[in-house]
């Protein structure tokens, strides 16, 4: 990784991602996940904030040291049972069906191969365990998704390898889940990004 990738992406993401209109989306998906949880792309640890007593233990996973750093450092005191893993959800350190609650929130935008990480959290997802998500992706208007296809080259370079044009319900059916509930919209803002998909699956 460059200077720019390595150091600057990830300030760009933890500033970025603390908008207040996101919180509105923490605070609805983020309550509802138990027991042992996988957290793909933790970031800064904006979500653990979120996290109800119905969680034993959280597993954050990410790739920069940078942000794992600063995902330490959100670690509530009182929220005892975090632990950070450097690595990518293309290939989870974790066995097979050895987690309860997957959690997502704006990371299949930028995981390069989103459909092998999906494969994955649905490996260590156990029987009936519960893949949490909230995402942005590609719209549903023409126009937009014309706008979306031709941002997207530049804006990925600049934003850390974050698309705007995956199809995010598409994907997660495509890697075996079938969902309980599956909302979407546009979020305030400009309509190529703010393009939202939140909801819950289950491995099928
Ligand atoms: C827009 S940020 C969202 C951060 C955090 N989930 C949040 O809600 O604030 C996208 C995150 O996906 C992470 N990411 C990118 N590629 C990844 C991969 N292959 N595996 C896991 N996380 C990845 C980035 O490092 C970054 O933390």
């Amino acid at each position: 990784m460059g200077f720019y990738q390595d150091q600057i992406v990830p300030l760009l993401i933890n500033w970025s991602m603390r908008q207040r209109n996101l919180t509105a989306y923490r605070s609805r998906i983020i309550p509802a996940a138990e027991g042992r949880v996988l957290e793909i792309g933790i970031g800064s640890g904006l979500n653990l904030l979120f996290y109800s007593r119905n969680v034993t233990h959280v597993i954050g996973l990410e790739p920069p040291p940078r942000l794992l750093a600063m995902a330490r450092r959100a670690e509530r005191a009182e929220f005892g049972h975090v632990e950070f893993i450097k690595g990518s959800a293309e290939a989870i350190p974790l066995k097979d069906a050895s987690v309860d609650t997957v959690v997502t929130t704006w990371t299949l935008c930028s995981i390069p191969d989103a459909l092998r990480a999906l494969r994955d959290m649905r490996r260590v997802l156990r029987p009936g365990g519960r893949l949490l998500f909230v995402e942005h992706g590609r719209a549903p208007d023409p126009h937009v998704v014309w706008w979306q296809d031709r941002l997207t080259p530049v804006w990925k370079r600049l934003g850390g390898g974050c698309h705007l044009n995956r199809a995010i319900g598409t994907l997660i059916e495509g890697a075996g889940f079938q969902f309980d509930r599956l909302e979407t919209g546009y979020m305030r803002g400009p309509k190529p990004m703010t393009f939202m998909y939140e909801g819950s699956a289950r491995p099928r």
